[in-house]
């Protein structure tokens, strides 16, 4: 399967009617402008985070605020507003944009600075919020499941660079992707240095064993992704036992079931894993209930925009 692009669509239709939120400013998107002197483009320095809106309320907004703060310390990077403003920035952004549910792209680039390295010669970072919409992978596999396999590119050793930044630099996971997309699957999992199975591309994994769960905990180099950790609540609420173990190989191939978490993936199950079944090929109960029981909560959590005309409970 080709990953080359398909020229004869513009890719950017869908966005020509959004305001974005860019340096202090809401503007129409086409005139929304990085600077080709950015960090964030020339080294891919810089960070961002995925939100989601359901139903009119920002879904975990103050983690993916604690997270993109936490981020911007890892890198030495200053983000030149508040966290508490921040919060605002989002709000507005998907107001103004009439959203009630939606995608959230925010994402603070080092800014412009001289060419070379040195983020100290960056004296101002840009910050710029997005929302929009998003399916990550089409509506019926949710239903059906995923077909994915064990990409050979291994996920950056934890030191060279800890994933637990949500950084710019995506292009180990893009290359993991690639694999996955030749052998004709919407996605790959990822293993890190030592072989254990740490994470999907741009998603958490977890594994259903005789009614116990696991994934795979977060000091591997892998993303503490947020839904990860929600699903992970979810689970023991219902009753489940979770465990935060390393996983190699043989776990998912002999899993009962197994399922991705993520932001703008939600939760999706996966039925194949380099071409071996996983228990019966379909998705399982336990990966269905936690869907169902996902879908329900992201219908009534989450931050309001609009608070004075609240009807949710
Ligand atoms: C590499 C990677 N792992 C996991 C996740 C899931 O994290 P979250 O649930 O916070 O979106 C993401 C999300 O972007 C990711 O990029």
């Amino acid at each position: 399967m080709s990953a080359q692009p398909d020229n004869s669509k513009d890719p950017l239709a869908p966005y020509e009617d959004l305001i974005v939120f860019i340096d202090g400013e809401y503007v129409p998107a086409r005139e929304a402008a990085i600077s080709v002197f950015d960090h964030g483009l020339l080294y891919g320095d810089g960070i961002f985070e995925g939100i989601r809106l359901y139903a009119g309320c920002v879904f975990k907004l103050d983690e993916h605020l604690d997270r993109l703060y936490d981020s911007a310390r890892y890198l030495n990077l200053t983000i030149p507003i508040p966290q508490p403003q921040m919060r605002e920035v989002v709000c507005e952004t998907c107001r103004r944009n009439g959203l009630t549910n939606g995608y959230i792209r925010l994402v603070v680039t080092r800014g412009p600075g001289t060419m070379g390295l040195a983020p100290w010669l960056c004296p101002r970072p840009s910050v710029v919020c997005i929302a929009a919409s998003i399916q990550l992978y089409p509506k019926e596999y949710y239903e059906k499941g995923l077909e994915v396999v064990c990409a050979a590119t291994r996920r950056t050793y934890i030191g060279a660079f800890n994933a637990r930044c949500k950084s710019l630099n995506y292009l180990n996971n893009i290359m993991a992707k690639i694999e996955g997309h030749n052998a004709g699957c919407l996605e790959a999992l990822m293993l890190d240095q030592s072989g254990f199975v740490i994470e999907a591309t741009g998603d958490n994994v977890f594994l259903v064993k005789g009614g116990r769960i696991t994934t795979p905990p977060t000091y591997q180099g892998n993303l503490r992704g947020i839904t990860r950790d929600f699903v992970v609540e979810l689970a023991r609420e219902a009753g489940h036992e979770v465990a935060e173990e390393p996983i190699t190989t043989f776990e998912v191939y002999t899993a009962d079931e197994c399922f991705l978490t993520g932001t703008a993936a939600e939760a999706i199950p996966v039925i194949k894993v380099d071409g071996r079944p996983i228990g019966d090929g379909k998705p399982g109960p336990i990966t269905r209930a936690l869907i169902a029981a996902f879908r329900a909560r992201t219908a009534t959590d989450g931050v309001m925009l609009h608070p004075s005309e609240a009807v949710r409970s």
